[in-house]
């Protein structure tokens, strides 16, 4: 992926010094590692994985730390911020609420205060190229849904943008960045894989999959970093209007 740094950075220059009450509302080690050197008022973070949570605590021992689910309306009910930041939950979303990436936008709506700003991060879905990187998403895939899980599904930001139009926000900038994607990229992906691998009910594949990631591994490394697909970055602010009931019926129908 484009380097996280790049990224936060059109944020930084986007927004100014004051960054008020900040909701990183799916919050990871580095989302909140950069939240919380912006100094802001007060910092709340929200994750839906148990395992994340002691080394956030870490990462920010003043922050409010939240294990909650996005589909539960009495999460941060009544709670409102001057900044909320989805740094790439949109693709994370079918993992853990499947469906829920545009309910997820009307959620988040109410929780921004009228001059407050939604700042996203995603990524374009991958190329199907058939280069190593390619091969890479879909046997990570394969092997998430063989162990049972579900997978990420990556948006183009085009429909992030539409989307947030029909759920009552107003565009105020975007960009997109191109990825460059070398090692840790390669291992962090395939990684992902073989910890999956456990959890096959069917050993003698598990086997098999385990040597065609270390195979796919060794010529991935090989072939070096590489350009491949994008990065999003996306800020918002609410509009007076609301979500228009053309964007609900919209919503719910057809869009994406
Ligand atoms: C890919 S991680 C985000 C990465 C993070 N911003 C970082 O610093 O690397 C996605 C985050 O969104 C959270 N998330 C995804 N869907 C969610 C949902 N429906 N409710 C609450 N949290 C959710 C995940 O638990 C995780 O904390």
């Amino acid at each position: 992926m484009s380097s996280g740094d790049a990224l936060f950075q059109w944020f930084e220059r986007f927004h100014g010094p004051i960054w008020g009450d900040v909701l990183d509302a799916g919050t990871g080690d580095h989302s909140l590692g950069w939240l919380q050197s912006l100094s802001p008022r007060a910092l709340t973070a929200v994750t839906v994985e148990a395992w994340r949570m002691a080394g956030l605590q870490h990462i920010a021992p003043k922050a409010e730390l939240l294990l909650g689910q996005w589909t539960d309306p009495s999460l941060l009910h009544d709670r409102s911020f001057d900044v909320v930041l989805l740094d790439y939950v949109i693709g994370a979303v079918d993992g853990h609420a499947p469906y829920f990436q545009y309910g997820l936008l009307e959620r988040i709506r109410p929780h921004l205060r009228p001059d407050g700003r939604l700042y996203l991060v995603g990524m374009e879905p991958p190329p199907s190229d058939g280069s190593e990187l390619d091969e890479i998403h879909r046997l990570r895939d394969a092997c998430i849904l063989l162990a049972g899980h579900r997978c990420y599904r990556e948006y183009p930001r085009e429909i992030v943008v539409k989307w947030l139009e029909l759920a009552g926000y107003t565009l105020l900038d975007c960009q997109s960045l191109p990825n460059r994607l070398g090692a840790r990229y390669i291992h962090g992906q395939l990684d992902v894989a073989k910890r999956k691998l456990p959890l096959l009910r069917d050993k003698a594949l598990a086997e098999q999959l385990g040597r065609v990631i270390e195979d796919l591994r060794g010529r991935a490394l090989a072939r070096g970093e590489r350009s491949f697909g994008a990065d999003w970055v996306i800020a918002a602010a609410p509009n007076a209007k609301g979500s228009s009931t053309a964007g609900s019926r919209a919503g719910s129908a057809s869009i994406g």
